[in-house]
């Protein structure tokens, strides 16, 4: 696996790809890799020519100073995973060579409320850093292909919008879920939760769960949501939303939609982590 930090030698190596016919597959993370990161690598192994992926804890992407300072980092580690997976390009950028002219110099995209909801209602500027990352990343890397997790729901939402506004030909591939034996969705975080916390936290799975079952059998959406709140109702849980929304816009519903495909989505606090997860409907 060849590693590269500098810009200069990725525009190389992505323009000899190029030359040679090759699709690049793409995925981008911060690290902290999982079985969820490497069903990305995996799915780009099987699709495209070669494989790129990044690691960058993208600073403007935290509001949170706090959380950016806890984020694991292990890049050593990260590596080896990513040599078992065969990947060709490890590109490892610092903080310079990702934004050679400073933080700032980013004009925020109109995302038309998709920023500001769920997540963008407690992660203010969130999505800004994520889609000001994930812009630069593909002017780097010039992917075919771009993989991305629906663990990450809404991050696909805003990056779908994104690549819509600013005209970037790239095929989106979006892989589902991973998940631990209990149901807990698998994240970087997770690694900061107790073992007894790792195996409470499936509950939020559950919860999505029921109410995927509340509409399967026709029940009233605010009944079944009240229910589901309640059920994360722990003195150590701290909840943020649990809501059903439509998929495209993300607007939360107070009854079940019958014109179009919907999603349930979780934000909440166990102890000191903050997990989300979402269920297709
Ligand atoms: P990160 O949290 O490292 O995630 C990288 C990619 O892995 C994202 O597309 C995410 O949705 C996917 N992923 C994480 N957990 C997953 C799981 N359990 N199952 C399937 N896919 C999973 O998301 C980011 O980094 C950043 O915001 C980034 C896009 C890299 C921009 O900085």
């Amino acid at each position: 696996m060849k590693v590269i930090r500098d810009n200069k030698r990725l525009e190389e190596w992505v323009q000899a790809q190029k030359k040679m016919g090759r699709r690049i597959g793409f995925v981008p993370t911060m690290g902290a890799l999982h079985e969820g990161h490497l069903t990305l690598i995996r799915t780009s192994k099987l699709k495209s020519d070669v494989t790129v992926c990044s690691i960058f804890v993208n600073p403007t992407q935290f509001n949170d100073a706090k959380d950016l300072e806890k984020y694991p980092r292990n890049v050593a580690r990260d590596k080896t995973l990513l040599e078992g997976e065969s990947v060709d390009l490890l590109y490892l950028p610092d903080v310079k060579a990702m934004y050679p002219s400073g933080t700032d110099a980013w004009e925020p995209i109109e995302f038309e409320s998709l920023d500001e909801v769920l997540e963008g209602a407690f992660r203010p500027g969130h999505f800004q850093g994520v889609a000001q990352v994930v812009h630069r990343l593909l002017k780097l890397v010039r992917p075919d292909e771009l993989y991305m997790g629906q663990k990450d729901f809404q991050q696909v939402a805003i990056i779908r919008r994104m690549l819509n506004l600013k005209n970037i030909s790239v095929d989106l591939v979006v892989v589902p879920i991973v998940r631990e034996l209990h149901g807990l969705a698998m994240s970087s975080r997770n690694e900061r939760l107790s073992s007894i916390d790792r195996m409470r936290a499936a509950k939020l799975y559950e919860v999505l769960n029921y109410i995927k079952l509340g509409f399967e059998e026709g029940r009233a959406l605010d009944e079944v949501l009240n229910e589901g709140r309640s059920m994360l109702d722990f003195p150590d849980f701290r909840l943020e939303y649990l809501e059903v929304c439509e998929r495209t816009q993300l607007r939360s519903l107070t009854s079940w939609g019958k014109q179009y495909e919907m999603v349930a989505l979780v934000a909440c606090w166990v102890g000191e982590v903050r997990l989300i997860d979402n269920v297709l409907l």
